[in-house]
C-alpha cells in the first residue's frame, strides 16, 4: 500500500473520509500521518483518536515559508511517506518544496477547475451566475490551484443558494470524490505524464471508483 500523508488546518472532514475509505482491505493507501500548520486544527484529535500519528507543526514558529516547508519535508521523509494529500491546508508551499514532492502531492479544491481559485469559491461561483458547481482533485504544482486534475464532481446551483447552503452541497460531493481519486493515484490507475493526468483504465475501474 502507498504511505500517505494528510495535511489540513482545520476541520478536517476530508481527511475523515479518506481515513474511513482506507479501513478497506483492498484500498491501495494506507493513511500513516496527519500534520496539521494549526495547532487548534480540530482533525488533529479525530486523527489520534483512531490511532493515527498526528500533529502540528505551527508555521509561526518559523522564520519564513521555506524554513516551515523544510521541517515539513523532515516529517514526512522521516515517515516514509511517499504520496501528500491536502484537505483543507490552507497555506502557500514554497516552489522547492512542490516540486520536491512533484507528482506525488495531490489537493481538493472547493470549484470545478479552472473556474474560481482562491478562496470564497462558493461566493466566487454565485457571483458568476454558473449553474454547475463542484470540486476538483488536482495534482499540486507552484501556481495556485493550477495543476493537471484528476477527477471531479458537480452540483447544481439551485435558486436560493447561499455560499453556506452551496458549500454544504459540494462538501459532500468531496467526501465521495476524494477517497476515489485518491484511490486512483495510489492505485496506479491515474498517473501524471508531462501537464496530464493520464487514466490507465478510461472504463469499469475509473467508474467503480468515481
Ligand atoms: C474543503 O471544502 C476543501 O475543499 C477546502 O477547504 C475545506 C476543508 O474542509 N480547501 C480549500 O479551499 C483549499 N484551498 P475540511 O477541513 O472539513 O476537509
Amino acid at each position: 500500500k502507498t504511505r500517505v500523508a494528510i495535511l489540513i488546518s482545520g476541520r478536517g472532514s476530508n481527511m475523515v473520509s479518506l481515513i474511513e475509505a482506507a479501513k478497506a482491505p483492498g484500498y491501495p493507501a494506507e493513511i500513516v500521518l496527519v500534520l496539521s500548520n494549526r495547532p487548534d486544527a480540530a482533525g488533529l484529535a479525530h486523527a489520534r483518536s483512531v490511532g493515527i500519528t498526528a500533529h502540528a507543526i505551527d508555521h509561526r514558529a518559523f522564520p519564513d515559508r521555506a524554513t516551515f516547508d523544510a521541517a515539513l519535508d523532515a516529517e514526512l521523509r522521516a515517515a516514509g511517506v511517499e504520496l501528500v494529500c491536502l484537505a483543507g491546508f490552507m497555506r502557500v508551499f514554497s516552489a522547492g518544496f512542490v516540486e520536491a514532492w512533484a507528482g506525488r502531492m495531490i489537493n481538493i479544491h472547493p470549484s470545478l477547475l479552472p473556474l474560481f481559485k482562491g478562496t470564497h469559491t462558493h461566493a466566487q461561483a454565485l457571483a458568476a451566475g454558473v449553474r454547475l458547481h463542484g470540486c476538483t482533485v488536482h495534482y499540486v504544482v507552484p501556481e495556485l490551484d493550477a495543476g493537471p486534475i484528476v477527477a471531479q464532481a458537480a452540483v447544481p446551483v439551485r435558486a436560493g443558494d447561499d455560499p453556506d447552503s452551496l458549500a454544504a452541497r459540494v462538501i459532500v460531493q468531496e467526501h465521495r470524490l476524494y477517497p476515489a481519486a485518491l484511490a486512483l493515484v495510489a492505485g496506479g490507475g491515474a498517473r501524471l505524464q508531462g501537464d496530464r493526468v493520464v487514466i490507465e483504465d478510461d472504463g469499469a475501474a475509473a467508474d467503480a471508483a468515481l
